[in-house]
């Protein structure tokens, strides 16, 4: 606080008066005290405010919901950006049953080789296909099973099923958003 400001507690039978030159501090009079602080925590005799703002968002409108179960496909994938602050990351999703897997879209064997060019992963034998040079990744490990990155596997991205949606659950990311809207 720059300037002194003067403080006044009036009761019906005292009165007691302070020029506060802290941010913080506290006025009393016989039978009342008043606490205050200017622009720092609240003092700890304080009550918390019970009004907590806006009302959480719904489902449909939160920034880690990335689509209905039923859009994620089964024969392509899903592909999606995950973001975290300004950085995005392009993921691609697949569901098999009830359950979704999600992977960074990018080859192992060249990453700037997307397994999702934008028209869906080709998904043979329940393994994804890279069009590039034809390696074979299991749909749930990721695990290359063949071609000249065998061995090597598709960066996980955890997501979760959760009332009939899919919702990104990776911490390395704040929001998703889709970047296919209709799926195979
Ligand atoms: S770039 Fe994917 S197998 Fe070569």
């Amino acid at each position: 606080m720059t300037d002194p400001v003067r403080v006044t507690l009036e009761s019906a039978a005292d009165s007691a008066s302070v020029r506060i030159y802290d941010d913080e501090g506290d006025v009393s009079t016989d039978d009342a005290t008043f606490r205050f602080s200017v622009g720092g925590d609240r003092p700890e005799s304080e009550p918390a405010d019970t009004d907590e703002g806006p009302v959480a968002d719904s489902e449909a409108d939160d920034p880690r919901r990335i689509a209905p179960l039923a859009d994620v496909p089964t024969k392509g994938t899903l592909r999606c950006e995950a973001r975290s602050g300004n950085r995005g990351t392009e993921l691609i999703l697949r569901r098999e049953g009830e359950t979704v897997s999600a992977w960074r879209n990018s080859c192992p064997h060249k990453p700037a080789v997307r397994l999702d060019p934008g028209s869906g992963a080709i998904v043979r034998d329940d393994q994804l296909v890279c069009h590039e040079h034809g390696a074979r990744f299991e749909c749930g490990d990721g695990v290359c099973t063949a071609g000249p990155c065998r061995g090597d596997a598709l960066e996980s991205i955890a997501v979760a099923v959760r009332d009939g949606a899919v919702y990104l659950t990776d911490d390395r990311f704040d929001s998703c958003r889709r970047l296919t809207e209709s799926a195979a």
